[in-house]
């Protein structure tokens, strides 16, 4: 038995642990920075695939390729990284790149580290298979990441690729546009049931609300994508390739045509036509338009409104809005509501928060303030 560890954004990991949990993976357990889920020896590519395909918040999944190794010096780490049954999943057509962190212990320089890494690796592979693999930065079939903590090594390879919140929908966008992974995360822990109707009326690019519109329909994130860097594997056997194929009909099938009612809209005409091409390119239902915060209209039946408030350097939050939002909020008083705040509001101005969350936006620690999460 080992454990698949899935990373996420700081604040994020017990919303992927229910995730996990939902998708059926009962033993997922949150940690710090992700969460793990426990896999049998021998199907822990296919469950690496189906996470793949459905996290909406996990940003990587990590295979582990063995158990923590012995890193005191270079030598010892070079030797256990050697050691590792490369040929297993890779071969010499199989490009690599290597990234590491280096937390309490001897060794720092995490640049040196990966060559090291990648001097073992590629000694190893040369040695079984008499070829050695290419280094490809850029796109590489195989990223391997090593995580040295008290100078033992953890070693994976990512299964994902490209980082998931990648989806390919959102090639233009406003300012401090919110990662696809976080926005996956807000919703999951506003409350919204998936079926009454969500209102995004800060939404800029759109995320909040294309990432809720492609929840509520089942459509997997995945999807978009060609490949994951597992299907660039040595280890993909014709078997595990028609379960990969099967897993992806499967999910093309469970997504929905129709689902609840989404609106987003924005006060900047630019940003709501970025958003518009935004939800089009991935078929999304999101209906936008243009208005002000204060102008929102509560939605019938009663819906969640989800917000991610203006804050931080990159767009100073204008007062008038704080009168803006208590004016909606009021005639809005039997939603819920979820706003992601970059700092407190002035007293007085929001009702008090059943919770509020703290989520880091990147560097940006923010709050999300849960408001009548109990209607
Ligand atoms: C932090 S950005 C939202 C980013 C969005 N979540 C995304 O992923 O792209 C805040 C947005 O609030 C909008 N905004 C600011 N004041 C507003 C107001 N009074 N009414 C409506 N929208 C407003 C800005 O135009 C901006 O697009």
């Amino acid at each position: 038995m080992s454990d698949l560890w899935i990373t996420a954004l700081r604040g994020t990991e017990v919303a992927l642990r229910d995730e996990l949990r939902e998708m059926g993976f009962r033993g997922a357990k949150a940690d710090r920075g992700g969460a793990r889920v426990p896999v049998d020896g021998g199907n822990e590519l296919e469950v690496a695939f189906q996470i793949c395909l459905w996290t909406r918040i996990g940003v990587r999944v990590l295979v582990p390729v063995a158990n923590e190794i012995e890193a005191r010096d270079e030598a010892a780490l070079y030797d256990g990284v050697r050691a590792i049954p490369w040929e297993r999943w890779l071969d010499a057509s199989t490009s690599i790149a290597v990234s590491t962190v280096s937390r309490s212990s001897a060794m720092t320089n995490e640049r040196f580290l990966a060559l090291k890494i990648k001097d073992a690796i590629v000694d190893r592979l040369r040695d079984v298979t008499g070829d050695r693999p290419s280094v490809d930065r850029d796109d590489p079939a195989a990223p391997v990441f090593v995580h040295l903590k008290n100078d033992r090594a953890r070693v994976f390879l990512d299964a994902s690729g490209d980082a998931l919140h990648r989806r390919g929908y959102r090639l233009a966008h406003g300012e401090a546009p919110l990662k696809e992974t976080l926005a996956a995360a807000v919703l999951r822990l506003s409350g919204w049931d998936r079926e009454s109707p969500l209102v995004d009326p800060t939404c800029g690019s759109g995320t909040l609300a294309i990432e809720a519109d492609l929840w509520a329909r089942d459509v997997a994130p995945g999807l978009s994508r060609d490949r994951f860097a597992v299907e660039r594997w040595r280890s993909m056997d014709d078997g595990l390739q028609a379960r990969f194929a099967e897993a992806r009909e499967r999910a093309a099938r469970l997504a929905r045509r129709e689902g609840p009612d989404v609106f987003a809209s924005d006060h900047d005409v630019n940003v709501v036509d970025a958003a518009t091409a935004n939800a089009r390119r991935i078929r999304s239902n999101v209906r936008f338009s243009i208005g002000r915060f204060g102008n929102l209209e509560p939605t019938r039946p009663s819906g969640t409104v989800v917000a991610n408030l203006p804050y931080g350097e990159r767009i100073a939050i204008d007062p008038s809005l704080w009168d803006e939002v208590a004016r909606a909020m009021h005639r809005g008083a039997s939603m819920r509501w979820a706003l992601l705040l970059g700092g407190a509001p002035p007293d007085g101005v929001l009702p008090s928060p059943d919770a509020l969350v703290p989520l880091w936006n990147g560097p940006i620690e923010c709050r999300l303030a849960l408001i009548g999460s109990r209607r």
